[in-house]
């Protein structure tokens, strides 16, 4: 484990804390990509190329994820609310995705990277669900990172889903009341058969979950940053690493 991890690091700069630095790498990281306007605007330039910036930074990021040894990465890139923003910017955002994996697929699957969605895909255009679709599709038998892209998300419609799954079965006999749990219950979210995230990030300064994995985050560490997310490199998710590194998570206990 040990060999492997130092072989994925080679001479990195991660290593001023010694080996226990290397070791306690979170499984599951969760990013809230936030400021991608406001960068723009502090460089006079449209919100859209923030977005375009930003999907840079997803990129640096996911490579950097990969290297480090991190499982699971999961990206928070369009909530159930962004709906209500302008028409052309909704446009915008939705055609990232695809943007995005045409041009970076082939090297995801050179890296062994397996692409995942989790979001209600009934609202999404076609054009972008069908280019998640595929990378899903292509790099479903990879074993190394889980990029898991957060499209169309929203907490509550999630949990609001689980919890109505689980009265169904209640109702017709499936299930007895005294028998739900916190398992059933994490069973039905759409994170089902993923590890809760150890650590969230959310940049440009904003302290607030915005209806992001609200039950997974139960007992995640929190790492805010003022950096906007088109600035976000890999130094800084290096940092937030370090961080995490450095608490004590007792999960209630001593
Ligand atoms: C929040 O910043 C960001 C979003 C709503 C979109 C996030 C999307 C990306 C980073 C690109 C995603 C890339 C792929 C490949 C799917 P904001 O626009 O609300 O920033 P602001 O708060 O400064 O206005």
């Amino acid at each position: 484990m040990i060999e492997r991890l130092w072989a994925k690091f080679g001479k990195s700069s991660l290593q001023p804390e010694g080996p226990d630095a290397i070791e306690n790498v979170p499984e599951h990281v969760a990013i809230i990509m936030d400021g991608n306007g406001r960068w723009a605007k502090t460089r006079g330039l449209p919100r859209m190329a923030g977005h375009h910036s930003g999907m840079k930074a997803v990129k640096r990021v996911t490579m950097e994820a990969d290297r480090l040894g991190i499982k699971y990465l999961t990206l928070y890139a369009f909530s159930t609310e962004n709906w209500k923003r302008p028409k052309a910017e909704v446009d915008f955002l939705m055609k990232l995705p695809q943007q995005f994996l045409e041009i970076e697929l082939e090297e995801l699957i050179a890296n062994n990277v397996q692409v995942r969605m989790m979001g209600h895909k009934e609202d999404l255009p076609s054009y972008t669900l069908s280019a998640v679709e595929e990378a899903i599709a292509k790099t479903s038998d990879n074993t190394g990172l889980v990029l898991n892209f957060a499209l169309n998300y929203g907490s509550r419609k999630e949990m609001l889903g689980a919890v109505k799954s689980i009265a169904a079965d209640v109702r017709d006999g499936r299930l007895a009341l005294e028998d739900i749990d916190d398992t059933i219950m994490a069973d039905r979210l759409l994170t089902s058969g993923i590890p809760d995230p150890d650590l969230l990030i959310r940049t440009s300064g904003e302290l607030r979950l915005s209806n992001f994995m609200m039950w997974q985050l139960a007992y995640s560490e929190l790492w805010f940053t003022d950096v906007y997310w088109p600035e976000f490199t890999e130094t800084h998710l290096q940092q937030a690493i370090l961080e995490y590194q450095r608490r004590a998570r007792r999960y209630g206990g001593l």
